[in-house]
Protein backbone atom coordinates (compact mmCIF):
# COMPACT_ATOMS: atom_id res chain seq x y z
CA UNK A 1 0.00 0.00 0.00
CA UNK A 2 3.09 2.45 0.93
CA UNK A 3 4.43 1.74 -2.34
CA UNK A 4 1.38 2.56 -4.44
CA UNK A 5 1.48 5.50 -2.23
CA UNK A 6 5.15 6.18 -2.99
CA UNK A 7 4.44 5.92 -6.66
CA UNK A 8 1.25 8.00 -6.94
CA UNK A 9 3.64 11.03 -5.26
CA UNK A 10 6.75 10.59 -7.57
CA UNK A 11 3.57 10.48 -10.41
CA UNK A 12 2.37 13.55 -8.76
CA UNK A 13 5.81 15.41 -8.78
CA UNK A 14 7.45 14.08 -12.03
CA UNK A 15 10.30 15.62 -13.01
CA UNK A 16 11.58 16.97 -9.79
CA UNK A 17 14.14 15.49 -7.06
CA UNK A 18 12.58 14.40 -3.84
CA UNK A 19 14.54 14.11 -0.77
CA UNK A 20 14.85 10.76 1.76
CA UNK A 21 13.71 13.60 4.17
CA UNK A 22 10.78 15.33 2.91
CA UNK A 23 9.41 11.37 1.51
CA UNK A 24 9.32 10.04 5.47
CA UNK A 25 7.82 13.37 6.65
CA UNK A 26 5.28 13.03 4.48
CA UNK A 27 5.16 8.91 4.67
CA UNK A 28 5.87 8.80 8.59
CA UNK A 29 8.22 6.71 8.55
CA UNK A 30 12.06 6.40 8.43
CA UNK A 31 14.53 7.39 5.28
CA UNK A 32 15.56 3.43 5.51
CA UNK A 33 12.43 2.61 5.02
CA UNK A 34 11.15 4.83 2.38
CA UNK A 35 14.98 3.87 0.35
CA UNK A 36 13.11 0.17 0.93
CA UNK A 37 10.05 1.22 -0.71
CA UNK A 38 12.23 2.87 -3.90
CA UNK A 39 14.43 -0.46 -4.14
CA UNK A 40 11.08 -2.61 -4.41
CA UNK A 41 9.22 0.28 -7.09
CA UNK A 42 13.01 -0.22 -8.64
CA UNK A 43 12.63 -4.19 -9.16
CA UNK A 44 9.33 -3.61 -10.26
CA UNK A 45 10.78 -1.63 -13.45
CA UNK A 46 10.90 1.69 -12.28
CA UNK A 47 14.19 3.53 -12.56
CA UNK A 48 15.07 6.38 -10.53
CA UNK A 49 17.93 8.78 -10.17
CA UNK A 50 19.37 9.47 -6.78
CA UNK A 51 21.64 12.25 -5.79
CA UNK A 52 22.69 12.78 -2.47
CA UNK A 53 21.57 16.01 -0.51
CA UNK A 54 18.78 15.87 -3.48
CA UNK A 55 16.93 13.09 -3.28
CA UNK A 56 15.26 11.29 -5.64
CA UNK A 57 13.91 11.55 -8.94
CA UNK A 58 11.77 9.03 -11.35
CA UNK A 59 12.97 8.83 -14.81
CA UNK A 60 11.83 5.52 -15.72
CA UNK A 61 8.63 3.67 -15.76
CA UNK A 62 8.24 -0.21 -16.68
CA UNK A 63 6.90 -0.69 -20.26
CA UNK A 64 4.88 -3.11 -19.11
CA UNK A 65 1.87 -2.93 -16.92
CA UNK A 66 2.10 -3.24 -13.48
CA UNK A 67 -0.47 -3.05 -10.55
CA UNK A 68 1.37 -0.02 -8.98
CA UNK A 69 1.93 1.97 -11.89
CA UNK A 70 -2.08 1.49 -13.11
CA UNK A 71 -3.05 2.22 -8.91
CA UNK A 72 -0.90 5.53 -9.40
CA UNK A 73 -2.85 6.60 -12.16
CA UNK A 74 -6.57 4.88 -10.94
CA UNK A 75 -8.37 7.90 -8.98
CA UNK A 76 -11.44 6.12 -9.45
CA UNK A 77 -13.94 4.99 -6.28
CA UNK A 78 -15.23 2.31 -7.70
CA UNK A 79 -14.25 1.43 -11.65
CA UNK A 80 -10.13 -0.42 -11.69
CA UNK A 81 -10.46 -0.78 -8.04
CA UNK A 82 -9.53 -4.47 -8.25
CA UNK A 83 -7.21 -5.02 -11.19
CA UNK A 84 -6.04 -8.00 -12.58
CA UNK A 85 -3.11 -8.10 -15.06
CA UNK A 86 -2.26 -11.38 -17.05
CA UNK A 87 0.30 -11.49 -19.56
CA UNK A 88 -1.71 -13.68 -21.87
CA UNK A 89 -4.78 -15.16 -22.24
CA UNK A 90 -7.24 -15.99 -24.52
CA UNK A 91 -9.55 -13.45 -24.43
CA UNK A 92 -10.23 -10.92 -20.77
CA UNK A 93 -13.84 -11.21 -21.55
CA UNK A 94 -13.45 -15.10 -20.89
CA UNK A 95 -11.34 -14.29 -17.90
CA UNK A 96 -13.84 -11.47 -17.01
CA UNK A 97 -17.17 -13.86 -16.97
CA UNK A 98 -15.18 -16.23 -14.62
CA UNK A 99 -14.46 -13.86 -12.22
CA UNK A 100 -17.72 -12.86 -11.92
CA UNK A 101 -19.04 -16.44 -11.53
CA UNK A 102 -16.30 -16.88 -8.60
CA UNK A 103 -18.19 -13.50 -7.12
CA UNK A 104 -15.91 -10.54 -8.48
CA UNK A 105 -17.35 -6.95 -7.75
CA UNK A 106 -18.20 -4.20 -10.08
CA UNK A 107 -15.51 -2.45 -11.17
CA UNK A 108 -13.26 -5.23 -11.30
CA UNK A 109 -10.94 -5.10 -14.27
CA UNK A 110 -9.01 -7.68 -16.14
CA UNK A 111 -6.16 -6.16 -18.49
CA UNK A 112 -3.95 -8.43 -20.25
CA UNK A 113 -0.49 -7.70 -22.43
CA UNK A 114 -1.54 -10.23 -25.03
CA UNK A 115 -5.04 -11.89 -25.93
CA UNK A 116 -4.87 -15.58 -27.89
CA UNK A 117 -8.14 -15.35 -29.16
CA UNK A 118 -9.64 -11.47 -28.54
CA UNK A 119 -12.84 -11.18 -29.80
CA UNK A 120 -14.64 -8.17 -31.48
CA UNK A 121 -18.78 -7.60 -32.56
CA UNK A 122 -20.51 -9.51 -35.08
CA UNK A 123 -17.80 -12.86 -34.44
CA UNK A 124 -15.29 -10.79 -35.43
CA UNK A 125 -11.48 -11.30 -33.86
CA UNK A 126 -9.96 -8.74 -32.32
CA UNK A 127 -5.97 -8.60 -33.28
CA UNK A 128 -4.20 -7.94 -29.98
CA UNK A 129 -0.21 -8.19 -30.31
CA UNK A 130 1.92 -8.67 -26.74
CA UNK A 131 2.50 -5.07 -25.19
CA UNK A 132 1.09 -2.69 -28.15
CA UNK A 133 -2.58 -2.12 -26.86
CA UNK A 134 -5.27 -1.86 -24.34
CA UNK A 135 -6.96 -5.06 -23.84
CA UNK A 136 -9.40 -4.75 -21.28
CA UNK A 137 -12.82 -5.86 -19.78
CA UNK A 138 -14.54 -4.39 -17.19
CA UNK A 139 -17.17 -6.15 -14.98
CA UNK A 140 -20.32 -3.80 -14.05
CA UNK A 141 -23.35 -4.65 -12.63
CA UNK A 142 -26.43 -1.53 -13.74
CA UNK A 143 -29.58 -1.60 -12.21
CA UNK A 144 -30.78 -0.88 -15.87
CA UNK A 145 -33.51 -3.32 -17.75
CA UNK A 146 -32.23 -5.41 -20.76
CA UNK A 147 -33.34 -3.17 -23.37
CA UNK A 148 -31.65 -0.11 -22.34
CA UNK A 149 -28.11 -2.05 -22.35
CA UNK A 150 -27.10 -0.52 -25.65
CA UNK A 151 -27.49 3.00 -23.47
CA UNK A 152 -24.71 1.68 -21.96
CA UNK A 153 -22.58 0.78 -24.76
CA UNK A 154 -23.13 4.41 -26.04
CA UNK A 155 -22.42 5.87 -22.69
CA UNK A 156 -18.75 4.11 -22.82
CA UNK A 157 -17.96 5.25 -26.11
CA UNK A 158 -18.65 8.83 -25.32
CA UNK A 159 -16.48 8.36 -22.09
CA UNK A 160 -13.37 6.26 -24.34
CA UNK A 161 -13.39 8.74 -26.67
CA UNK A 162 -13.20 11.91 -24.86
CA UNK A 163 -10.80 10.50 -22.93
CA UNK A 164 -8.58 9.86 -26.03
CA UNK A 165 -9.18 13.17 -27.40
CA UNK A 166 -8.07 14.56 -23.53
CA UNK A 167 -4.89 12.30 -23.62
CA UNK A 168 -3.85 12.20 -27.00
CA UNK A 169 -4.63 15.95 -28.34
CA UNK A 170 -6.35 13.78 -31.72
CA UNK A 171 -9.66 14.55 -33.14
CA UNK A 172 -10.99 11.01 -31.90
CA UNK A 173 -14.99 10.41 -33.11
CA UNK A 174 -17.12 7.68 -32.78
CA UNK A 175 -18.82 5.82 -35.12
CA UNK A 176 -22.17 4.13 -33.90
CA UNK A 177 -23.01 2.26 -32.31
CA UNK A 178 -19.10 2.62 -30.44
CA UNK A 179 -16.47 2.43 -32.87
CA UNK A 180 -13.70 5.51 -32.20
CA UNK A 181 -12.55 6.05 -35.57
CA UNK A 182 -9.53 8.92 -36.50
CA UNK A 183 -9.42 10.10 -39.79
CA UNK A 184 -12.09 7.72 -40.80
CA UNK A 185 -9.80 4.74 -39.78
CA UNK A 186 -10.08 2.52 -36.30
CA UNK A 187 -8.09 2.77 -33.12
CA UNK A 188 -10.79 1.12 -30.71
CA UNK A 189 -13.61 -0.99 -30.18
CA UNK A 190 -15.63 -1.59 -27.54
CA UNK A 191 -17.80 -5.09 -26.44
CA UNK A 192 -20.60 -5.63 -24.45
CA UNK A 193 -21.28 -9.23 -22.71
CA UNK A 194 -24.25 -9.37 -20.25
CA UNK A 195 -25.81 -12.43 -18.20
CA UNK A 196 -29.57 -11.94 -18.05
CA UNK A 197 -32.67 -13.25 -17.20
CA UNK A 198 -36.35 -12.57 -17.63
CA UNK A 199 -34.89 -8.96 -19.02
CA UNK A 200 -32.96 -8.59 -15.71
CA UNK A 201 -29.12 -7.84 -15.89
CA UNK A 202 -27.14 -10.00 -13.49
CA UNK A 203 -23.80 -8.41 -15.09
CA UNK A 204 -22.18 -6.82 -18.28
CA UNK A 205 -18.33 -7.25 -19.35
CA UNK A 206 -17.50 -4.76 -20.58
CA UNK A 207 -14.42 -5.23 -23.03
CA UNK A 208 -12.24 -2.39 -24.58
CA UNK A 209 -9.88 -2.80 -26.90
CA UNK A 210 -7.49 0.04 -27.95
CA UNK A 211 -4.93 0.07 -30.61
CA UNK A 212 -2.27 2.18 -28.44
CA UNK A 213 1.08 1.75 -29.46
CA UNK A 214 1.02 -0.93 -32.51
CA UNK A 215 3.43 0.38 -35.66
CA UNK A 216 1.81 -0.05 -38.94
CA UNK A 217 3.74 -3.76 -39.19
CA UNK A 218 2.14 -4.90 -36.00
CA UNK A 219 -1.21 -4.87 -38.01
CA UNK A 220 -2.18 -7.68 -40.79
CA UNK A 221 -2.27 -6.55 -43.76
CA UNK A 222 -5.85 -6.59 -44.41
CA UNK A 223 -6.11 -4.39 -41.26
CA UNK A 224 -3.82 -1.73 -42.42
CA UNK A 225 -6.16 0.30 -44.61
CA UNK A 226 -9.35 0.56 -42.01
CA UNK A 227 -7.16 0.52 -38.50
CA UNK A 228 -4.81 2.63 -37.09
CA UNK A 229 -3.57 3.25 -33.66
CA UNK A 230 -2.70 6.23 -31.08
CA UNK A 231 1.00 5.90 -31.85
CA UNK A 232 0.44 5.91 -35.71
CA UNK A 233 -1.14 9.00 -35.73
CA UNK A 234 0.25 11.07 -32.48
CA UNK A 235 4.06 9.72 -33.94
CA UNK A 236 4.63 9.42 -30.03
CA UNK A 237 4.31 6.09 -27.58
CA UNK A 238 1.19 6.29 -25.45
CA UNK A 239 1.41 5.64 -21.71
CA UNK A 240 -1.27 2.99 -21.78
CA UNK A 241 -2.01 3.45 -17.93
CA UNK A 242 -2.65 7.14 -18.47
CA UNK A 243 -5.36 6.82 -20.89
CA UNK A 244 -6.89 3.57 -18.62
CA UNK A 245 -6.38 5.82 -15.56
CA UNK A 246 -8.36 8.66 -17.72
CA UNK A 247 -11.06 6.56 -18.94
CA UNK A 248 -11.92 5.21 -15.84
CA UNK A 249 -12.26 8.42 -14.26
CA UNK A 250 -14.54 9.65 -17.38
CA UNK A 251 -16.94 6.19 -17.39
CA UNK A 252 -17.57 7.03 -13.68
CA UNK A 253 -18.46 10.42 -14.07
CA UNK A 254 -20.50 9.79 -16.89
CA UNK A 255 -22.08 6.21 -14.90
CA UNK A 256 -22.75 8.58 -12.34
CA UNK A 257 -24.88 11.25 -14.13
CA UNK A 258 -26.92 8.68 -16.39
CA UNK A 259 -28.02 6.97 -12.43
CA UNK A 260 -29.19 10.54 -11.57
CA UNK A 261 -29.91 12.06 -15.17
CA UNK A 262 -30.66 9.43 -17.51
CA UNK A 263 -29.70 8.87 -20.64
CA UNK A 264 -30.35 12.26 -22.47
CA UNK A 265 -27.03 14.12 -21.40
CA UNK A 266 -24.84 10.75 -22.70
CA UNK A 267 -27.29 11.42 -26.06
CA UNK A 268 -26.60 14.98 -26.47
CA UNK A 269 -22.61 14.13 -25.53
CA UNK A 270 -22.52 11.04 -27.87
CA UNK A 271 -24.39 13.41 -30.79
CA UNK A 272 -22.08 15.97 -30.33
CA UNK A 273 -18.72 13.02 -30.38
CA UNK A 274 -20.42 11.10 -33.18
CA UNK A 275 -19.09 11.17 -37.10
CA UNK A 276 -21.82 9.16 -38.42
CA UNK A 277 -24.69 11.69 -37.97
CA UNK A 278 -25.64 13.93 -41.13
CA UNK A 279 -23.87 11.92 -43.65
CA UNK A 280 -24.15 9.50 -46.12
CA UNK A 281 -23.93 6.22 -44.53
CA UNK A 282 -24.46 2.04 -45.28
CA UNK A 283 -26.09 0.00 -42.61
CA UNK A 284 -25.39 -3.71 -42.79
CA UNK A 285 -28.07 -5.30 -40.45
CA UNK A 286 -29.49 -8.74 -40.30
CA UNK A 287 -32.32 -7.78 -42.10
CA UNK A 288 -30.18 -6.62 -45.32
CA UNK A 289 -28.59 -3.29 -46.23
CA UNK A 290 -29.46 -0.03 -45.49
CA UNK A 291 -28.44 3.00 -46.87
CA UNK A 292 -29.47 6.78 -46.00
CA UNK A 293 -28.51 9.17 -43.62
CA UNK A 294 -28.19 9.19 -39.69
CA UNK A 295 -29.87 12.07 -37.93
CA UNK A 296 -30.01 11.38 -34.37
CA UNK A 297 -30.25 8.36 -31.69
CA UNK A 298 -33.77 7.68 -30.22
CA UNK A 299 -33.97 7.36 -26.65
CA UNK A 300 -33.15 4.10 -26.31
CA UNK A 301 -29.95 5.09 -28.11
CA UNK A 302 -30.89 3.43 -31.06
CA UNK A 303 -30.17 4.97 -34.43
CA UNK A 304 -32.70 6.84 -36.57
CA UNK A 305 -31.56 6.87 -40.13
CA UNK A 306 -33.78 9.23 -42.98
CA UNK A 307 -33.91 6.87 -46.43
CA UNK A 308 -33.98 8.54 -49.82
CA UNK A 309 -37.76 9.06 -49.97
CA UNK A 310 -38.06 10.39 -46.36
CA UNK A 311 -39.04 8.41 -44.46
CA UNK A 312 -37.29 7.42 -41.24
CA UNK A 313 -36.34 4.08 -40.18
CA UNK A 314 -35.00 3.07 -36.15
CA UNK A 315 -31.80 0.75 -36.54
CA UNK A 316 -31.15 -1.39 -32.74
CA UNK A 317 -27.74 -2.96 -34.77
CA UNK A 318 -25.28 -3.10 -37.53
CA UNK A 319 -22.24 -1.95 -38.87
CA UNK A 320 -22.27 1.42 -40.05
CA UNK A 321 -20.01 2.30 -43.49
CA UNK A 322 -19.80 6.34 -44.10
CA UNK A 323 -20.07 6.12 -47.56
CA UNK A 324 -19.04 9.56 -48.78
CA UNK A 325 -15.90 11.21 -48.42
CA UNK A 326 -14.19 8.05 -47.54
CA UNK A 327 -16.62 5.47 -47.35
C1 LIG B 1 -15.17 -4.40 -31.78
O1 LIG B 1 -14.98 -3.27 -32.21
O2 LIG B 1 -15.48 -5.32 -32.55
C2 LIG B 1 -15.02 -4.67 -30.31
C3 LIG B 1 -13.62 -5.06 -29.93
C4 LIG B 1 -13.43 -5.35 -28.46
C5 LIG B 1 -12.05 -5.87 -28.17
C6 LIG B 1 -11.80 -6.01 -26.71
S1 LIG B 1 -10.10 -6.27 -26.33
C7 LIG B 1 -10.49 -6.63 -24.68
C8 LIG B 1 -11.76 -7.46 -24.70
N1 LIG B 1 -11.43 -8.86 -24.86
C9 LIG B 1 -11.87 -9.35 -26.02
O3 LIG B 1 -11.72 -10.54 -26.40
N2 LIG B 1 -12.49 -8.39 -26.72
C10 LIG B 1 -12.52 -7.14 -26.00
Amino acid sequence: MMTDRLLAYFMDNKDQYISGEQLSREFGCSRTAIWKQINVLRLNGYSFDAIPRRGYRLIGEPSRFSVHSLLAHVKTEILGRSIRLFDEVDSTQNVAHKLVREGAQEGTIVIAEAQTAGRGRMGRKWHSPKGKGIWMSLVLKPEIPLPLLSQLTLLIAVALCRSVRRVTGLEAGIKWPNDLLVDGRKISGILLESSAEDERLHYVIAGIGISANLEEKDFPPELRNAATSLLIETGREIEREVLIGDFLGQLEEFYRLYTQQGFTPIRLLWEALSVSLHRPIRVNTERGVVEGSAVALDETGALIVELEDGKRMTLYSGEVHLTKPDS
